[in-house]
């Protein structure tokens, strides 16, 4: 399956490219950057984007008309990064509802997906993924704790390996996901779920929920556990409560 990859050099962000010719794109299609003037993170957030020092790349999907989800997609791709993180031999690494992935209990990267069109009547995803290989002193501005590869192995990989076995693992789960669906890869997802057995806050706007994380379901909605009770939440920003 040939997958077209662009590899630019500086541009605004990796998920704009994409969409800029979201009409001529096929399954797969890919864009890696060097660095990215406005990158972008979930809830509007500034992703920040120096030169080199991370992978930026976004990919382009198509689900069908009449394909009824795409519930857990982002977990989808969280699962994809994980799996070759620990191929690289890091094995602390972990995913964070709905769609971060953690390592030593930091952030290593993170996944924004942006859809256009209507679910059910075909619908074009466009995948960013961010995997901070070696940011340095670049980056002063991070308010969350972060981590990236060189802190996690002894010696930096090339960033090419890993981009290409990303966008080979990517495709691979995709092509699985567009016919079955998560309940494919919810086992999976229990296995590294970083909010298992912790106590969390989940805010959504205005109000706050607390209770134990408990998994997913077969949708990949998070399980939380409030006064005895299984909740099931469907969006929404956790963090594990300090103990
Ligand atoms: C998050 O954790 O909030 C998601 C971060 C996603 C960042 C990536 S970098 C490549 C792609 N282009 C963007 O502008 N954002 C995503």
């Amino acid at each position: 399956f040939p997958i077209r990859v662009d590899v630019c050099n500086i541009i605004s962000s990796t998920n704009d490219y994409i969409k800029n010719k979201i009409n001529s794109c096929k399954k797969g299609m890919t864009c890696l950057a060097e660095a990215q003037t406005a990158g972008r993170g979930r809830q509007g957030k500034k992703w920040e984007s120096p030169f080199g020092a991370s992978i930026y790349l976004s990919m382009y999907w198509h689900f069908e008309a009449g394909y009824q989800s795409v519930n857990g997609l982002s977990l989808v791709v969280g699962i994809a990064v994980n799996n070759v993180l620990r191929e690289l031999g890091i094995n602390t690494s972990q995913l964070k509802w709905p769609n971060d992935i953690y390592a030593n209990d930091k952030k290593l990267a993170g996944v924004l997906i942006e859809l256009e069109g209507q679910i059910g009547a075909g619908c074009d995803a466009v995948i960013g993924i961010g995997l901070n290989v070696q940011l340095g002193a670049a980056v002063v501005d991070i308010t969350q704790p972060w981590t990236d590869l060189s802190q996690q192995l002894r010696q930096t990989p090339d960033r090419n390996l890993i981009a290409a076995k990303i966008i080979n693992e990517l495709y691979s789960l995709l092509s699985i996901f567009e016919t079955k669906g998560f309940p494919a890869f919810e086992h999976l997802w229990q296995r590294y779920d970083w909010l298992m057995e912790k106590e969390i806050n989940l805010s959504i706007g205005e109000s706050v929920e607390t209770g134990i994380g408990r998994g997913v379901d077969s949708q990949g909605a998070l399980l939380v556990e409030c006064d005895g009770k299984i909740k099931r939440f469907y969006g929404g920003d956790v963090s594990v409560r300090a103990s």
